[in-house]
């Protein structure tokens, strides 16, 4: 095998997906641990921390105790490299986590064993579906007061209509928690009861295995086998093809806070995940296994570090061998750039990239050429498809008091747009600004950083619009007859894409019954493809 396929065939790009508290920092802080990045699970906390002293011109993070910014973490294990994609945890920045999830080849749902599949879990499951993301479920917190295991398979596959398969089965929960056993390696996985020490393994010849007997306590020997028996006669059996066709997830029971389970994660990932899969893309899908560099920017942060004050976008590399000092063409613009300080993100710490391949991510540090969604390559015209801008379900209008500074907050605004931190919309008539959210955090963490990073105080105000759509169609003397009939309504956003604001749905729907021949759309990307013909 060359060194790209092999490359390729051991590369797993996944994020973990789970409402808030079921145990996302403690798994990726043992995930981290066990993969060998670092030390000692604690040094990622402390990491953190340094971090967010680092970035405390965003004040609201620190305030509110949430994690805005979402990073990448690469780790490796058994052969395979790991690359950890965060996906930040307040329901505002759904947005954010959508487009994280455009860049990843498979999931890890995290599930608290008390409370089961929650509010948000399956909002982020419904994104995964979407895309078809495999999705390998982790139940947290078996070493607390759990739920039946049949119950939770149970509600999984109703609820989300995934099959279940177990592979770990627990035995005993709460303090009684003894470890699992492991259905598909037939062997036993023991909690360290007394201390933090890792989980010890122990190969049986099945569920007869009289060794079970001498390790499992007497309580809950029967139980167990009883269940593990009815598990694997009613529980679906593991199907590869199936869970990469995101219709099962094997399931692993565990605690992440004891250490308990990663291992066996970690392996499932590394033998059933998949490595990075080929991208659609126009007018051709791009093979990972193909010699030519190619990726998509997902995700723009902006301001990492204040010393630098500069920009990121985060590039998921579709295909190829990547080598710093590459040029690439920047399909959006045609223009040639040269990488030559790409950054990796290992365990939070940047370092220095010389190569990736196919599935990694690099960091391009730019001045705000790069932008959400643009495809860069060696020079053939693809543009990678998938990576969406949902219209704002909030508007609201800038206010700036000082007119001097007019100037200076378009500046700022375009750039916070193109970063995906929110949307922006000049009106074409008065030319004023309306800012669109998704929730309404977006708004003060907007305020914040303009105040921090730009010197701009401002305030919003409520905007006498409610929705905003992008307006596109076939006929172009139809649409030039739209927009000047409906002056007051009709903005730009950053890339001067043209954007209905509707007082409200009802005069949406009106807009929509008079204008036949305009489409009225909720996702960019969905304007790009009509655009493209797609
Ligand atoms: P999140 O990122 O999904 O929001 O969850 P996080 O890891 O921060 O965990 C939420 C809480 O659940 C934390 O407790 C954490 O210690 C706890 N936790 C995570 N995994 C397990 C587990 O396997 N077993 C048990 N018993 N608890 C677990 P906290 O009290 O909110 O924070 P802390 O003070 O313990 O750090």
């Amino acid at each position: 095998m060359d060194t790209l396929s092999h490359a390729v065939a051991t590369r797993r790009t996944f994020a973990i997906i789970s409402h808030p508290d079921a145990g996302k920092t403690t798994l990726t802080e043992k995930l981290l641990l066990f993969g060998g990045a670092v030390q000692l699970a604690g040094a990622v906390k402390a990491r953190g921390d340094q971090r967010r002293a680092r970035s405390d011109w965003l004040k609201v993070e620190q305030e509110r105790g949430i994690s805005v910014t979402a990073s990448v973490m690469t780790f490796e294990h058994d052969g395979c490299t790991f690359n950890l994609l965060d996906t930040p945890g307040h329901e505002d920045f759904s947005e954010d986590t959508y487009r994280t999830l455009t860049a990843v080849d498979s999931a890890v749902m995290v599930i608290d064993a008390a409370k089961g599949i929650e509010a948000r879990t399956r909002k982020l499951f419904e994104v995964c579906r979407m895309r078809d993301v495999p999705i390998i479920t982790f139940i947290n917190k078996m070493d607390r007061e759990a739920r039946e295991p049949f119950d939770l398979l149970d509600e999984i596959e109703k609820t989300l209509a995934l099959d279940a398969s177990p592979a770990t089965w627990p035995i005993g929960s709460g303090r009684d928690f003894h470890g699992c056993y492991d259905l598909y390696q037939d062997r036993l996985i023991l909690i360290d009861r007394n201390g933090d020490r890792r989980p010890t393994t122990e190969a049986v010849a099945g569920l007869g295995d009289p060794r079970i007997d001498a390790r499992v306590p007497e309580a809950l020997v029967a139980k167990m086998r009883e269940e593990v028996e009815l598990a694997q006669g009613l529980s679906p059996a593991f199907d590869l093809k199936s869970y990469r066709e995101g219709h099962l997830t094997p399931v692993f029971f565990g605690s992440a806070l004891r250490n308990f389970g990663v291992q066996e994660l970690l392996e499932g990932l590394a033998r059933l995940a998949p490595s990075p899969r080929p991208q659609p893309a126009e007018p051709r899908s791009v093979e990972p296994s193909e010699n030519k560099v190619s990726g998509f920017v997902f995700k723009i942060q902006a301001n990492m570090d204040p010393n630098h004050r500069d920009r990121v976008a985060f590039v998921r590399l579709c295909s190829g061998h990547f080598k710093r000092g590459m040029k690439l063409r920047h399909i959006r613009t045609e223009r040639q750039i040269a990488i030559n300080a790409p950054v990796l993100f290992m365990a939070g710490d940047r370092d220095v990239a010389d190569e990736a391949y196919a599935g990694d991510i690099i960091g391009i540090p730019n001045h705000g050429l790069l932008r959400i969604g643009d495809s860069l390559t060696e020079g053939e015209q693809i543009r990678f498809l998938g990576v969406p801008s949902f219209a704002p379900e909030l508007l609201r209008r800038v206010k700036l008091d000082d007119p001097m500074k007019v100037k200076h907050l378009r500046r700022a605004l375009e750039q916070l747009a193109e970063e995906g931190a929110s949307q922006v919309f000049r009106r074409r008539l008065g030319g004023d600004w309306v800012v669109g959210a998704v929730g309404p955090l977006q708004f003060d963490v907007l305020r914040s950083r303009l105040g921090a990073e730009y010197g701009l105080p401002i305030e919003f105000e409520g905007a006498p619009f409610e929705l905003a759509r992008w307006v596109d169609s076939d006929d172009k003397a139809a649409l030039d007859r739209f927009v000047a009939a409906n002056a007051p309504n009709i903005a730009e956003d950053h890339d001067g894409a043209l954007v209905y604001l509707a007082r409200n749905q009802w005069y949406l729907q009106r807009a929509r019954d008079d204008w036949p021949m305009v489409r009225f759309l909720e996702t960019r990307e969905q304007h790009a493809l009509q655009a493209a013909g797609g």
